[in-house]
């Protein structure tokens, strides 16, 4: 990218990256500016549930409510809009869950998790509770309350000390634990007790978590692992807030991620595939317990955001639960993904793949050397995921994401409504792509050997 382009990517490395520009979208495919078609296999980020195949249906939905209420905000006002959502969104959660806050994405929904966490322990007099315990490498933002709770020390450093109390307690990676799964659970279940008596129980304000972790490569929970931290979090008086931003709507083949993993936590915090990406919104489910002192006299809710819950956000996500509804979404998930854990488990094959991971629509390759449990060094890391494996995805006409942020992984994340065949060519492009990283690696390997 040249210096003159006006444009500042998030994430991205300006001085050397050339990204695909994208002009438009169709089905299961994003179009370039070149006209080549990409099999998204990212959901774009993540976010598009639906694809790209409901556009006349969701551009009519955005002309009635433009033509109805183009705007009002959710500040000591509401609309019927926000309120119909929040009414269907709880609807679907678990039961102790039955109010939702709106905001305009992650982060937000994030920070507001937080506050309302802390008006929750002010209001019930312990207002020295403060502290969150995340997970290392997890990501759940980079707003600076956000980024506090996010594990991953170089998107942190450069910004100083963080701007909340976060404590790290470590993740659910089955892979490199050398453990069974009962023994990983049992040591990160003692772990995170022993570090909210580290603190203080009575400093300690929630505990944060995603059900299946996505930054180090689709972390699935061991079993058993919802029901202890339910459990522990209880006996501290802690609350347990489930980041489901990206496991939310679909991702895992429930609706929400806890459901999966029979949790109920107090509070959800969800954005992305709320509206399957046609607009940006967030939400934050809030547990009758979290909610009922915001209902008592005399006591303000100190938290507002202007864009939370924007009416056409409102109108498109609801318009979107119903075609999950109507497409059954969720019951093509569930059926999908027995066939797609297996033609992703066949690619162990490939000398470069040690580990595939995952669950529903939401996967992981971990990338290397002879597909053993051995680790790249540095540059072989570098080479893989900022140079190599993008250029031959580009090529290969396929939107996946080779990341660094703990061990080398490439992220497979479809949209919901994948049929088989479109899965089937897409693990088949990822088998492509991965076969000539392998060679390529074995060959940078020969090179340096020769050179020596
Ligand atoms: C689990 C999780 N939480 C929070 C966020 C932050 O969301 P946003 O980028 O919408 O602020 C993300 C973004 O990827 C995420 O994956």
């Amino acid at each position: 990218m040249r210096a003159s382009d006006p444009l500042l990517l998030h994430f991205t490395a300006h001085g050397t990256a050339d990204p695909p520009i994208v002009v438009s979208a169709e089905g299961l495919e994003v179009i370039d500016t070149e006209g080549n078609r990409h099999l998204d296999g990212l959901s774009s980020l993540f976010c598009a549930q639906l694809g790209y195949g409901h556009k006349e249906e969701m551009a009519q939905v955005a002309r009635e409510q433009i033509e109805t209420l183009p705007f009002h905000t959710n500040w000591n006002t509401a609309h019927t809009g926000a309120m119909e959502l929040a009414e269907r969104v709880t609807a679907l959660a678990p039961s102790n869950i039955n109010h939702a806050y709106f905001t305009s994405g992650g982060s937000e929904s994030v920070e507001t998790a937080y506050k309302l966490a802390v008006q929750y322990h002010v209001a019930n007099g312990q207002p020295e509770r403060r502290t969150v315990i995340a997970r290392d490498l997890a990501y759940h933002g980079v707003t600076l309350g956000a980024l506090a709770m996010t594990g991953v020390a170089r998107f942190k450093d450069p910004f100083g000390p963080p701007a909340l109390s976060v404590r790290h307690v470590s993740h659910t990676n089955l892979f490199r634990s050398g453990e069974t799964e009962e023994e990983l659970n049992a040591r990160l279940l003692a772990e995170l007790e022993a570090t909210i008596l580290e603190e203080g129980p009575e400093t300690v304000a929630m505990v944060i978590a995603e059900p299946l972790q996505n930054a180090g490569g689709a972390f699935t929970p061991p079993e058993g692992y919802w029901a202890g931290l339910r459990d522990i979090c209880d006996r501290h008086g802690v609350l347990l807030v489930a980041d489901e931003v990206i496991t939310g709507f679909g991702r895992l083949g429930e609706w929400f991620g806890v459901q999966r993993y029979g949790a109920a936590p107090d509070m959800i915090t969800t954005a992305k595939g709320l509206t399957a990406a046609y607009a940006p919104m967030g939400a934050v489910l809030v547990s009758d317990k979290v909610a009922e002192p915001l209902y008592r006299e005399g006591v303000t809710l100190l938290h507002g955001i202007t864009f939370g819950g924007h009416p056409l956000a409102a109108a498109l996500a609801l318009r979107s639960l119903e075609i999950f509804e109507r497409e059954g979404v969720l019951e093509n998930v569930r059926a999908r993904e027995p066939e797609l854990r297996e033609s992703l488990e066949a690619l162990r094959e490939l000398p470069i793949v040690g580990d595939v991971r995952g669950a529903g629509f939401f996967w992981a390759l971990e990338l290397t050397p002879d597909g053993g449990e051995g680790r790249f060094d540095a540059a072989t890391v570098h080479e893989l995921v900022k140079r190599y494996v993008p250029q031959r995805l580009r090529e290969a006409r396929l939107i996946a994401r080779p990341d660094d942020r703990g061990d080398a992984v490439l992220h497979f994340s479809p949209p919901l409504v994948s049929d088989r065949a479109t899965l089937d060519e897409m693990v088949s492009r990822i088998g492509d792509v991965l076969a000539d990283a392998g060679k390529h690696v074995g060959a940078r390997r020969a090179a340096a050997v020769a050179s020596r």
